[in-house]
């Protein structure tokens, strides 16, 4: 029996950024059809969807999965979404937030950011996420069960020197939260991933180009600031956290916020 057997899931942010290597989302869409889930791989762009669903039928054995175009800064294609899954399937089991921007929204310090770079990052990290929400949360309420995982980061607890990302992610956190004990009456289960560093091309790579710096010295500086082993963490790591959070094994699991980091968040210095 695999560990997602047959489950429905719905992953928003299923492509990937350009770069070397692979990114959390794309890494959690074939994570899930190894272990058997059916999946409608959402994301902006559609081709980014269509080549994680290429790996995952010819390398992952995945089942039944589907690319779907949408923009989650329009509620209208978040619902289309959740309406197509429902439709072909039946039921949603996992709805899985991925999609998330920094550097790349032009996110700023405090006495930079502009009105635009803090609108533009919200609708993407955050209230993308609450829509999705919004229009799942009543086929799990009629299902008597669900999952939601929401992928914020340690930068919510971290000092960190932007302050859109810092802010969204602080409020996904408090939000799944919210989500988890206001649905827990209908079996619904709402877990947040705080993903530390990750040698992940939206990470490492669109901060080379940002920055006009080599990748391999993106890499080394990152390195340097993980506890364990001085290296960071992959996409897989990411992508195994969300298997369990949305596996059974996880079933009486529901309101944490789960760092996938390294150690990073028990290293505040005092
Ligand atoms: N890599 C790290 O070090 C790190 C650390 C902490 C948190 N995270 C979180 O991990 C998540 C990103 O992981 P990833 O590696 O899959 O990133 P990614 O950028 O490679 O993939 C995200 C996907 O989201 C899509 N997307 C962007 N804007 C969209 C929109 N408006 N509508 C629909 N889709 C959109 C992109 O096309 C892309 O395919 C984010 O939430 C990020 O904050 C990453």
């Amino acid at each position: 029996m695999k560990r997602l057997e047959k489950k429905v899931a719905v992953i928003i942010g299923a492509g990937q950024s350009p770069g070397v290597g692979l990114g959390n989302g794309r890494a959690t869409v074939l994570r899930f059809a190894q272990e058997g889930a059916r999946i409608l791989a959402v994301d902006r762009s559609l081709d980014a969807a269509e080549e994680t669903c290429n790996i995952a039928r010819e390398k992952y054995n995945a089942l039944e999965i589907e690319p779907f175009c949408a923009d989650v800064r329009k509620e209208s294609d978040l619902m289309d979404a959740i309406a197509a899954a429902e439709r072909k399937w039946g039921r949603i089991d996992v709805l899985h937030y991925n999609v998330g921007v920094s550097v790349a929204g032009k996110d700023a310090n405090a006495t930079d950011i502009t009105e635009d770079a803090f609108d533009f990052i919200t609708q993407v990290n955050l209230r993308g996420c609450v829509m999705a929400c919004k229009h799942v949360l009543p086929v799990m309420r009629k299902q008597q069960s669900g999952v939601i995982l929401t992928v914020s980061s340690v930068s919510a607890w971290q000092r960190y020197p932007w302050v859109t990302y810092k802010a969204t992610k602080a409020a996904m956190i408090a939000y799944t939260k919210q989500l988890a004990i206001e649905n827990a009456q209908y079996g619904i289960r709402a877990n947040t991933i705080l993903p530390g560093l990750i040698d992940t091309p939206m990470a490492v790579d669109t901060r080379a180009v940002s920055f006009g710096k080599p990748r391999e010295e993106v890499v080394s500086e990152r390195n340097a600031r993980v506890p364990l082993r001085s290296r960071m963490g992959t996409a897989w790591d990411v992508a195994n956290a969300a298997v369990f959070l949305a596996s059974d094994e996880a079933g009486f699991v529901t309101g944490v916020e789960l760092p996938v980091d390294g150690g990073a968040l028990v290293n505040i210095v005092r």
